[in-house]
């Protein structure tokens, strides 16, 4: 299904003409990502610098049972999202309110995450002073994980193989759209909003610098300690193994469990691995033609 030329799954397309008019507050937090480019990870990390300020916030009151019980008392209040709960539950998708529930309803700060392109974002989004999050991925990796991620999303095609899934890429004919219409989107109106830019790949690179530069922009002060266990509870080894935060609680009907994993490999470069020299170049030329005007370097910039 299309809207406003970009191909979405059915359950986002019903949602999308309600959100245009969506309330946003000025304390909302939004992780904004093209498919397959970390955003499970950067929701784990927002939650749980949440959650350590929430702990800090606490400290004085003593035990960590009256901590964990401040904790979730300003988390579930009104909004069912506790911190037993699932990331998903915790910081929803913004276009995929899969339980129905009411946002308006969710205490401050709401947390969300989004695939959405900006144009199809509220239109108050532009007049709040809500934070945006925006993470990047070098897009022959987000393609190589889109591919394998085919055989098991039931939302999407299953790709006959990594050329012609690169085809529809290169094209935008994928769910979400183009990745470098999602890109430029977001990225030539960054002057405009609250904003912060991340990549999978500094994040790779730096875990920890990468949590402090989210702290930073959340304006969350925390101790060495507490970013300690953040950096701990969003390796991907220990992602893996925390159902909260690992997507094997989707069901069935979205998830084909026994074709593979959410949580794939986790590195960078693995486009080398799929790819072929042809193309890679192919890939690279469409992406220098489609990118000249934006006058950027990137980690993965090509060549
Ligand atoms: P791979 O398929 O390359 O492994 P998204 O959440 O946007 O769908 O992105 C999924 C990609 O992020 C997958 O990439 C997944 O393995 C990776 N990922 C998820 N958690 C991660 C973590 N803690 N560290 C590194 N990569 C992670």
């Amino acid at each position: 299904m299309e809207v406003q030329g970009i191909q979405l799954p059915k359950e986002h397309s019903d949602t999308i003409d309600s959100l245009e008019d969506f309330e946003i507050r000025d304390s909302d937090v939004f992780l904004v990502t093209y498919l397959r480019s970390g955003t499970v990870w950067t929701q784990q990390i927002i939650i749980l610098i949440h959650e350590e300020e929430g702990y800090n916030a606490a400290e004085s009151l003593g035990s960590n049972a009256a901590r964990s019980e401040s904790y979730n008392a300003t988390q579930s209040e009104g909004s069912n999202a506790a911190e037993s709960d699932t990331n998903m539950k915790r910081m929803p998708w913004l276009e995929y309110n899969l339980e129905g529930k009411d946002y308006n309803m969710r205490p401050s700060p709401r947390l969300f995450t989004t695939h959405l392109t900006y144009n199809l974002m509220p239109k108050m989004l532009k007049e709040k002073k809500a934070k945006v999050i925006y993470v990047a991925r070098n897009p022959k990796d987000a393609i190589v994980s889109l591919f394998h991620f085919s055989k098991i999303w039931t939302y999407m095609e299953t790709a006959k193989n990594i050329g012609d899934l690169m085809e529809k890429y290169l094209s935008g004919q994928v769910v979400a759209g183009s990745w470098f219409d999602h890109f430029r989107g977001w990225y030539t109106h960054r002057d405009q909003l609250n904003f912060l830019f991340l990549t999978y790949e500094e994040m790779i690179k730096d875990l920890r610098g990468a949590v402090l530069k989210m702290c930073h922009f959340l304006g969350k002060r925390l101790q060495d300690s507490a970013i300690d266990r953040i950096v701990e509870k969003a390796t991907f080894k220990n992602m893996k193994n925390n159902p909260k935060a690992n997507y094997e609680f989707l069901p069935e009907k979205a998830i084909l469990k026994d074709n593979g994993k959410f949580l794939r490999k986790g590195t960078v470069g693995d486009w080398k691995n799929t790819l072929t020299v042809a193309q890679s170049e192919h890939f690279d030329e469409v992406y220098r033609q489609r990118m000249k005007d934006l006058p950027l370097k990137f980690v993965w910039d090509l060549n």
